[in-house]
């Protein structure tokens, strides 16, 4: 089997391709290595990847020879995008309407013209449903995104879903709830709380910390990108949530990190970040019934894997300037 990765270099595409590797498969991978975080995290990632079976293109999906990217490829899994909610606003949207918009309907276009692919998993987000109206949240909820970014995810994913209804392509999108654990960007919470927790350094928490996630592990996350490759019960334009099932508030996550490090955090309370939802919280009966996923890995055990990896690659980031979007 061949694949495309798009996003090959980032935190869920590079842990999608190097599964794919293990199984013995094809990865074609394409990313741009934009700006918006160390260029030098998304080169190590691809280092991992590194192989015969892999080939990488640097390229912003808007600009590749996509027909000729696609001509021999079974599957796509479409992890590229700008990632981040808190950074969507002003002038920063070209970017996000750019790559989770306009990229995806071109990629779109070279899927519905290749007649031969099996399955194209589309990466969406749980901030397409803004403050939900219920919890657990289930698919058929009304999406009400609350931030610019939240609003592109949701135009990308409507674009799967009708190239799915009217040409037929085989896709389906996961709508993932905060993905996390060893590999995770440097702007989310995690990375910064354990990193700033390894260096005694300041953690700041936007709001009173008492939002709620449903934060979901990595390993979990590429295990649902492999069934819903496989999965025969999804319809074109299916949609379905990947949602860890935690539960928990900010605040809580830091007693768990707390009692991990041993010690007492350094933390501080700042304004609440426009576009930030204050609680996720997704039903995965769904998932279940349709890709045969649920989820496996705990918050405790999860965070506790983010730390020790956080330790073990101390020289990388300790050496790269703090990130701050
Ligand atoms: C994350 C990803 O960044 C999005 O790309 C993804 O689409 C989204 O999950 C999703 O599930 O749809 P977010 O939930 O904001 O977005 O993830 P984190 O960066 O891990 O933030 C979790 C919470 O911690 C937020 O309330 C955030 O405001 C807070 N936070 C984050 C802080 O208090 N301090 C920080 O330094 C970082």
């Amino acid at each position: 089997m061949k694949a495309l990765v798009t996003g090959a270099a980032g935190f869920v595409g590079s842990g999608i391709s190097r599964r794919l590797l293990s199984e013995g498969h094809q990865v074609v991978g394409i990313d741009a290595l934009t700006a918006y975080y160390a260029e030098a995290l998304k080169r190590r990632n691809l280092q991992e990847l590194e192989s015969d079976s892999f080939t990488f293109h640097e390229s912003d999906i808007n600009e590749a020879d996509l027909d000729t990217l696609l001509a021999d490829v079974d599957m796509v899994y479409h992890q590229a995008g700008q990632p981040g909610v808190r950074s969507s606003w002003g002038q920063e949207f070209e970017s996000y309407t750019r790559n989770n918009v306009l990229a995806t309907q071109k990629l779109l276009e070279a899927a519905a013209r290749n007649g031969k692919l099996r399955k194209f998993v589309y990466a969406s987000s749980s901030s397409i449903y803004g403050d939900a109206e219920r919890f657990p949240t289930t698919e058929g909820d009304l999406p009400q995104p609350v931030s610019p970014y939240g609003v592109t995810k949701l135009a990308g994913e409507h674009l799967v879903s009708l190239y799915g209804s009217n040409f037929g392509v085989p896709t389906i999108s996961l709508r993932y709830f905060t993905v996390y654990g060893p590999g995770q960007r440097p702007d989310m919470a995690f990375t910064r709380f354990v990193q700033s927790a390894l260096s005694d350094r300041e953690i700041r928490i936007f709001g009173t910390g008492a939002q709620i996630r449903d934060f979901t592990y990595i390993d979990d996350v590429v295990e649902a990108n492999i069934l819903a490759g496989q999965a025969d019960a999804a319809r074109p334009g299916d949609v379905v949530n990947i949602s860890g099932g935690s539960n928990i508030s900010v605040n809580e996550v830091l007693d768990v990190l707390s009692g991990l490090v041993g010690h007492k955090l350094n933390v501080r309370y700042l304004e609440r970040s426009h576009g930030d939802v204050f609680r996720t919280g997704g039903s995965s009966d769904r998932a279940a019934e349709v890709i045969g996923w649920t989820s496996r890995t705990s918050i405790e055990s999860g965070l506790a894997r983010q730390l020790e990896w956080a330790q073990r690659t101390i020289d990388v980031w300790s050496s790269l300037p703090e990130n701050t979007v």
